[in-house]
Formats: C-alpha cells, structure tokens, sequence
C-alpha cells in the first residue's frame, strides 16, 4: 500500500528502491527495541516522499505535507518530517530555510527511520564511519550535526566510540 502511494507520485525508482533498502534496515534496527513494527514499515518506505517534489534538504517537511493531505496518521507525518540527517534543531533549521522549529526525531520510530537512512547510502549499507566522512565532507566538521549523529548511532545501535 506505502508502495503504491510512491509510484502513484511517480517516484523515481531509484527513490522506490532507496526505501525499501531503508525499511530492510529499519527493521533490522527495530530488532533490540519494543516498538511499533508496522509503523516503522510504513514509515520508513513513505519517508521520501517528499522526493517526488524536491530533493533538497525540504523534503521532509514537502513529504510530511503530501502524507497529511493523504490522510497519513500523525506518526506517519512525523517520521517522515523529522528524517533528516539525525535531525534538525530550529535554530539550524531556520537557517537553512525551514520553518522555526524543531525538526528532531523524539520517538524510537522517529529515530529508528531516521538512522536507517542514515546508513543506507542509494541502496547499499554502509558504516557510520563513512556516513561521519560523508557528513564532514559536506558539512565541513559542523560539529553539532555530527555529535547528534553519533549520540543517535549509540542509541540504536550502540557500538561507537
Ligand atoms: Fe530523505
């Protein structure tokens, strides 16, 4: 059903498999913990959505919208919006256009899928080790994006550091 709403929106199918590569990760991730699997399932195959429109750093907030007006439930919206990277805090998110407020994953669905895609890179899994060099390539050591990071990697993975 979450995979047809993406086709439906004529997501790429690089998009498409991207997230089913997500959710196989997220899953994995959701082994250690109590948490509500279907959710994680929907959320993680729906959580670019917002790709369809954009590929900048808005499409999370692009794709929470779409899953709203398609009657999503809030979950849904939220693991979605809050996706980004390990998160954005409103001071940074203001600065790089988004509206003033916090864009951070607070449930472990929220965080689960965030950190999925995190570690998947196209459809491949990768190491945080490589994510942490991808993000110091772009970011330019920005240190608190890379220390929310790897706070979150501790916390549903658990073996950095
Ligand atoms: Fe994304």
């Amino acid at each position: 059903m979450s995979l047809k709403v993406l086709k439906d929106l004529n997501c790429s199918p690089h998009i498409i498999e991207h997230s089913k590569a997500v959710s196989k990760k997220a899953r994995a991730l959701s082994q250690r913990f109590e948490v509500d699997l279907k959710l994680i399932e929907m959320g993680s195959i729906l959580h670019d959505v917002g790709r369809s429109k954009t590929n900048n750093i808005s499409h999370g907030i692009v794709g929470a919208d779409i899953l709203k007006k398609l009657g999503f439930s809030q979950e849904i919206v939220n693991i979605t919006e809050k996706h980004i990277g390990a998160g954005i805090p409103k001071e940074e998110a203001v600065l790089l256009g988004l509206p003033f407020r916090d864009f951070l994953p607070l449930t472990m669905e929220e965080k689960i899928v965030a950190h999925a895609d995190n570690l998947i890179h196209g459809t491949k899994e990768i190491e945080i080790d490589f994510v942490i060099d991808k993000w110091k390539m772009n970011l330019g050591n920005y240190k608190p994006s890379l220390e929310r990071l790897i706070k979150l990697h501790q916390e549903i993975v658990g073996n950095y550091g």
